[in-house]
């Protein structure tokens, strides 16, 4: 019997969306507003899902306390209010849109958990725009 436990979470962050071998004319058709020069900030709403079988000795699937220092750790401190491409090495070549952020999200997380667990990511980069990972 396999159980999905969730914790949400919250960052603020500012990115720019580019493609360096393109002019930038090519870069504002294709990445719009998110291709600004100057950046430009988003409130990702972040969703960490653990799916594993329930623990008969505590009736959980893992310890909630442990996943949100986690995401404290690895997610909350090295993104909020951080710009993506400039402060956060992941990002120094890889383009910081909603997609490479989960990615880079499941793989910081991945290795902080039971090796029999499985994570899912779900980010929300605006209200109606989300994307899922789960490491396939
Ligand atoms: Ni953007």
């Amino acid at each position: 019997m396999k159980v999905t436990v969730n914790r949400k979470s919250h960052f603020n962050a500012a990115h720019r969306l580019y493609n360096a071998d393109w002019s930038d004319a090519r870069n504002a058709m294709v990445f719009g507003k998110c291709a600004n020069p100057h950046y430009h900030g988003h409130n990702y709403d972040l969703t960490v899902s653990v799916t594993g079988e329930i623990h008969p000795d505590t009736g959980f699937v893992m310890d909630m306390k442990v996943l949100k220092k986690i995401i404290e750790e690895e997610v909350e401190e090295a993104f909020d209010h951080k710009n993506l491409n400039e402060e956060v090495p992941e990002f120094a070549t890889l383009n910081p849109t909603a997609e490479n952020i989960a990615v880079v999200i499941y793989n910081k997380l991945k290795p902080k958990l039971d090796s029999d667990l499985v994570l899912s990511i779900t980010l929300y980069e605006t209200a109606r725009n989300y994307v899922v990972y789960s490491g396939t």
